[in-house]
């Protein structure tokens, strides 16, 4: 019996299904950086819905797609958050013309497109995000959508965590024709296998500069792992919570009570936590800093510690490589500063050694993503998820609204 909770039950992908003739509305995140003369200077997250997109028109279906851009606030076009540049993009990935229009909705021009299209034409519609009942929620505007196609397909992982029109409301007006594209249903899968199916050990490396505001994740993980390695400014909280002096490295001094019942739960759950040995610190948050080695409880005041030190990778990568499951979301150090991005970097070299010898091990968050593409070793990732919130709420163990509407 088909479990209707269960992703990949073949009623709700698009695998078997043939879209010939059909008007498929399909929600994609092109939430791609631009830069200031418009050029897109990371199309992952576009590439990766290809193969949706790909699908359906080798179906002869006509495709109407919705995504947004940016946070827009005025209600309304603004021109700084058109999808224009991402229009032309798409015509590049697609290899054929792609139709698109300024104009929203209720002009009349955006629907008399829809009402026209025909088999393996493709309507990109405005950023959704110029209509204030977007990210309200408002089924007036998720109806005026759903009017548009037959069918509903959600590929937007990255925008799973919004109980916004376009990517929950709207799947409620497909009730028998709703489904996830492949890039939903292979992040849904990878996911799935770290949270529910994880071969053992399973060490998760948790970085990034706030311990703040990566509690759910390590409160949720606490249950799953074997290894917790902690890592990034947020590391600190732990140290001086453990009696060390961190100088003037980043702290939450309100969340050091939060740090010591952190790792007397991992103790008690026999979760083994490493938080590094050794730091690099240095003088001043620049690359030209002067820098040194020092224990990580023994910053000297007026230094800052930036990154892992040597032994501190050593012992990280000996761990990653023992482990045959991996999570890591963020950094070890400040990465965007190329003297301080060493610890990162030997982080995403052992995970892609531990790939090569069968370990599952799965990027996000997007430091650790822009390392790992960085360095040019996105390929050898098992998997690299296209969401940052997203998949941080995912790890937490909340239900994604995105792709709940699809399941229910
Ligand atoms: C993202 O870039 O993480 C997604 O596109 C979601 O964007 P948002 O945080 O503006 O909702």
């Amino acid at each position: 019996m088909n479990n209707p909770f269960n992703p990949h039950n073949t009623m709700k992908s698009i695998k078997d299904i043939n879209f010939s003739g059909r008007k498929v509305l399909l929600r994609v995140d092109f939430n791609v950086p631009i830069n200031d003369t418009g050029v897109i200077t990371d199309d992952t997250r576009m590439r990766e819905s290809m193969p949706t997109i790909e699908k359906l028109l080798a179906d002869g279906a006509a495709i109407i797609i919705m995504a947004h851009f940016g946070r827009p606030k005025k209600g309304g076009f603004e021109p700084e958050f058109t999808l224009l540049p991402v229009a032309k993009h798409l015509e590049t990935l697609v290899g054929r013309p792609v139709l698109f229009t300024q104009a929203l909705l209720g002009s009349g021009e955006p629907e008399q497109m829809a009402r026209n299209l025909k088999p393996r034409d493709i309507l990109l519609l405005e950023n959704i995000r110029f209509y204030p009942g977007e990210t309200k929620g408002d089924d007036n505007l998720a109806q005026q959508l759903a009017a548009l196609g037959d069918c509903y397909i959600n590929d937007a992982f990255g925008a799973a965590h919004r109980e916004h029109a376009s990517t929950a409301v709207i799947a409620s007006h497909f009730p028998d024709n709703k489904y996830f594209g492949f890039l939903m249903e292979n992040e849904v899968r990878n996911l799935e296998r770290l949270m529910q199916h994880a071969e053992r050990p399973f060490t998760a490396i948790i970085g990034g500069s706030k311990v703040s505001s990566k509690i759910g994740i390590l409160e949720n993980l606490i249950d799953k792992v074997d290894n917790m390695i902690i890592i990034g400014g947020m590391r600190y909280t732990f140290t001086k919570a453990l009696g060390g002096r961190i100088g003037n490295s980043i702290c939450e001094d309100d969340k050091l009570d939060l740090a010591r019942d952190l790792m007397r739960r991992m103790d008690e759950k026999g979760v083994r936590y490493y938080l590094p040995v050794d730091s690099v610190i240095g003088d001043r948050f620049a690359n030209d800093a002067n820098t040194q080695v020092v224990p990580s409880g023994e910053v000297p005041d007026g230094w800052e510690s930036m990154d892992c030190g040597p032994k501190s990778c050593q012992a990280i990568h000996d761990i990653i490589l023992a482990s045959k499951t991996i999570l890591w979301n963020g950094p070890a150090g400040v990465f965007e500063l190329e003297t301080f991005a060493k610890g990162t970097k030997a982080i995403a070299s052992s995970v892609a050694q531990a790939c090569k010898q069968g370990t599952f091990a799965a990027v996000g968050g997007g430091d650790s993503v822009a390392a790992v593409k960085q360095m040019n070793l996105a390929d050898q990732m098992s998997y690299v998820s296209t969401g940052g919130g997203a998949m941080l709420e995912y790890l937490e163990g909340k239900t994604l609204p995105g792709i709940k509407a699809i399941l229910s």
